[in-house]
């Protein structure tokens, strides 16, 4: 029969989901009513969108039906139609508590009738309380923070803070990372669609992705999650050969591309844009050990991966057992309230302060006030246990569907940060064609979920919902892709 030709692996145990799939069950219930939209239509928006704005906007524009957003509240978003979905995207990663939390927003409101703008240059408590909130977050000696607009700017600031710091110039970061789009941090990116054919990343070298899917090396036993790849392992006990063959490239890229004293390493705990990549077990150890021996500082870029998200540990650099000499920070930080920090030594920021450095914005005492918010939510309503309990869950359920269709190639993540990698088949690990991804995708928007992609070739699907999602979210998530993938798989088999 036609489904046999896709279906694989052993009948799953009890699951969630079921085989062949059903009529997608009813959404969550939601209590909170939206406004009624009154405002203009979608083609004005649209035309304006065409003439007006940034023309990037409508490439990066998501589906062919766009979505109209006209309202939010926490893990839901309603179109100006009316229409509710649920949001496991969350503006990339970024309303981390929930859209409009009742919390955060009463916050906000309160200091918008205080006081919405001073710069450092007077003293004010919202910038102490915050700073002081969020160094006792971090381990020592991370404990001195700058405050900043938006992400980019905090590599960038990391940046000119290692090469200043350390007297050295070379930066290394993954193939496949995102750390920004200025024109500094785009050095720092190693993809080549964020790339402008400009001199761009003087001093910024970029080593071989430690991806134990779609890598050279990776095994059954390799990462950090509760789903391994489909890899076999043939490593002997305690042994990561994975782990060995990619700091192995580090070495080589350390002894051909840079200079022998370097500035700094970037990553992330576990890759964003670049699909939840994961990398080998005591990778990132090794890893800060080989760029300290070189006189280069640590950067873990925990925009994405920040507070909580990862289940496990209140920042991803915990997860890898390693302390980094920089912190960056974004998205999630303020909820969706623009901003970003770096956290970093008492040692580094002496050799910063040697020169005056100075923003507008940052830490004015909105932002502040917000994100002081921010981080009380994450502790009263259990968000970083909640990414643990209901992220396993997701990712347990997602690889049982891994495991009956051959384009899910890869389930991986940690907590609520979680990638699926769709691939051709199994055995050549291809990336599943773009155009197969948008009608897979197209459908799941149809069925009420929203989610992410990423991957050096859009070929990974991605989940960074807001983090108070339920069981019951999930649940509905995995009923939507499964019949998602189902359709797809349909549709081919009856055109071949
Ligand atoms: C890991 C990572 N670092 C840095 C950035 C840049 O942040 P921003 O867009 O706030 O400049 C992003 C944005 O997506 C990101 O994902």
């Amino acid at each position: 029969m036609l489904i046999q030709n896709y279906f694989i692996g052993a009948v799953c145990q009890k699951s969630t989901f079921s085989y062949p799939p059903k009529e997608v069950p009813e959404m969550p219930p939601c209590n909170f009513k939206p406004e009624e939209y009154k405002g203009m239509s979608k083609e004005r928006m649209m035309e304006i969108r065409r003439l007006n704005c940034n023309p990037m906007t409508m490439k990066v524009t998501y589906y062919k039906k766009p979505v109209f957003v006209h309202q939010g509240y926490m893990q839901w978003l309603w179109d100006v139609d009316g229409k509710r979905y649920l949001d496991l995207f969350a503006g990339v990663a970024t309303v981390i508590a929930g859209h409009c939390h009742p919390k955060v927003t009463a916050a906000a409101e309160q200091q918008l009738k205080r006081l919405w703008h001073t710069t450092n240059i007077y003293v004010n408590p919202f910038i102490h309380e915050y700073c002081e909130k969020l160094a006792s977050y971090l381990p020592d000696p991370l404990k001195v923070i700058y405050l900043t607009n938006s992400g980019s700017e905090a590599n960038d600031l990391a940046m000119l803070m290692a090469r200043l710091h350390t007297g050295n110039y070379d930066i290394i970061t993954f193939r496949g990372s995102y750390h920004g789009g200025s024109t500094s941090a785009m050095g720092l990116t190693s993809v080549e669609a964020y790339k402008f054919p400009i001199a761009n990343g003087i001093g910024c070298t970029n080593t071989m992705c430690p991806d134990v899917f779609r890598g050279l090396w990776g095994g059954s036993h390799c990462r950090d999650s509760p789903v391994q790849t489909i890899r076999e392992c043939s490593c002997a006990q305690g042994h990561c050969m994975a782990q060995e063959q990619y700091i192995g490239q580090l070495q080589e890229t350390l002894a051909t591309s840079v200079s022998r004293r370097i500035a700094a390493f970037f990553a992330e705990p576990l890759q964003g844009i670049g699909g939840a990549v994961q990398y080998p077990k005591n990778y990132l150890k090794e890893a800060y050990k080989l760029v300290r021996e070189r006189g280069g500082v640590c950067i873990s870029d925990e925009v994405q991966t920040g507070f909580g998200r990862t289940g496990s540990h209140f920042w991803g650099f915990q997860g890898h057992d390693v302390i980094p000499d920089i912190v960056t920070l974004a998205k999630g930080i303020g909820n969706g309230f623009p901003m970003g920090a770096i956290v970093t030594t008492p040692e580094i920021a002496a050799s910063f302060a040697k020169g005056a450095h100075f923003n507008t914005f940052g830490g004015n005492p909105l932002a502040c006030v917000v994100a002081s918010s921010v981080l009380d939510t994450i502790q009263e309503n259990s968000l970083q246990q909640n990414c643990l309990h209901v992220g396993t869950y997701l990712m347990i359920e997602l690889a049982k569907l891994r495991d009956k269709y051959e384009i899910i190639g890869d389930v991986r993540g940690k907590g609520l940060h979680i990638g699926v990698e769709m691939v051709e088949d199994r055995v050549s690990r291809a990336p599943l064609s773009p155009q197969a991804i948008s009608e897979i995708f197209e459908d799941i928007k149809d069925m009420g979920v929203l989610i992410g992609k990423g991957g050096m070739y859009g070929q990974t699907f991605r989940i960074k919902p807001s983090m108070c999602i339920t069981m019951e979210d999930a649940d509905f998530f995995i009923a939507v892709f499964n019949k998602s993938i189902h359709n797809y798989m349909e549709k081919k088999m009856n055109v071949s």
